[in-house]
């Protein structure tokens, strides 16, 4: 069963208004305030829909309110049942700082299509590759890569490998340079650094590492309507983390996910650039006007696109 396609521009606005609202906050030094912004702002917003959604990727649990938090019930209630996963800021520190990279997320499919993790670091890899087998998370580096450039018919030296740049990445990145692969080295935003395999405009051939876990699974969902592959295994380090991953039926705690056991179904993803990226531009407003960049994906009509929007504030 399809969403139907009325919620593109519902969701679509959604993440437009986020994305406004965390903008006047932007290169404010105050990333609590810019994402506190974009939740109050999706909160209004997904209310007004006539739908019966809950949050499965939220900003924090139910005692750390006022965020969207997992389980919280929003919509009318008059409508079908969705689950939704959102990332109101995505990149506090670009907001805070001014700097390229902000998004506001949202992620839906139909209720019990996404899926429903507590806020831990997960190990990801994407590539635009249609078939299992060519790359994996249990594949060494160096498996990865051969593999990568057979199926791509280029050189390693001619890959490039995004991953966020931290010392936990420091092991993959000596092997990358060792096989001469070029590295896009990004500081936070990985959901954007995931979908950076998805067209060859981006000029990356495989993202790999460790961020959020909320973040993989945004991620999955607009993987999924390029086609592309990605797998995630999260990890639940503190012991807090474990025993919420068996309240959510998580037994298996190293189990690894292919993106299909992380979105099933139709779904619908928004990303809209708070501040300008590599994906998307970021608002400009002008007077009682404004314009915002958004892409978006509709996995079951196909729909993959920047939709660039002028409307009143
Ligand atoms: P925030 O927007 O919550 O600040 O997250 C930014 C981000 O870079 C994510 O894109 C990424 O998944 C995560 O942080 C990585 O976490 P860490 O900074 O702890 O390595």
């Amino acid at each position: 069963m399809s969403i139907d396609k009325k919620f593109e521009n519902l969701f679509l606005q959604v993440a437009i208004k986020a994305a406004l609202a965390s903008s006047y906050l932007v290169g404010k030094k105050d990333k609590i305030a810019a994402d506190k912004a974009a939740v109050d702002s999706m909160r209004l917003e997904l209310n007004k829909i006539d739908m019966e959604g809950a949050i499965v990727i939220g900003e924090g649990e139910l005692d750390e309110a006022p965020m969207l938090f997992i389980g919280e019930k929003l919509g009318t209630l008059n409508g079908p049942k969705l689950d939704i996963a959102v990332d109101p800021l995505e990149g506090t520190n670009f907001a805070a700082n001014n700097l390229p990279g902000a998004l506001s997320v949202i992620a839906v499919a139909k209720k019990n299509n996404l899926f429903n993790a507590p806020e831990t670091y997960m190990n990801k890899i994407s590539a635009n590759v249609s078939e299992r087998n060519v790359v994996d998370l249990d594949y060494s580096i160096k498996k990865n890569i051969y593999n990568l450039a057979d199926y791509k018919k280029k050189k390693p030296e001619n890959l490039t490998v995004c991953i966020l740049d931290r010392p936990r990445h420091k092991e993959i990145i000596d092997e990358l340079n060792k096989y001469k692969v070029n590295i896009k080295l990004i500081t936070d935003g990985d959901v954007s650094g995931a979908l950076l395999v998805t067209e060859k405009k981006y000029g990356v051939d495989m993202f790999l590492g460790i961020g959020g876990g909320p973040e993989g699974v945004l991620a999955a969902s607009a993987l999924d309507a390029y086609n592309c592959f990605f797998q995630g295994r999260f990890i639940f380090e503190k012991e807090k983390d474990k025993i919420r991953a068996k309240k959510m039926n998580i037994d298996d705690l190293n189990k690894k996910y292919y993106l299909e056991e992380i979105v099933t179904g139709d779904s619908i993803f928004c990303a809209t650039g708070i501040t300008s990226g590599d994906l998307v531009s970021g608002i400009k407003i002008n007077k009682d006007e404004f314009i915002s960049e958004t892409l978006i994906t509709h996995k079951s009509l196909d729909l993959k696109k920047i939709i660039k929007i002028k409307q009143k504030i």
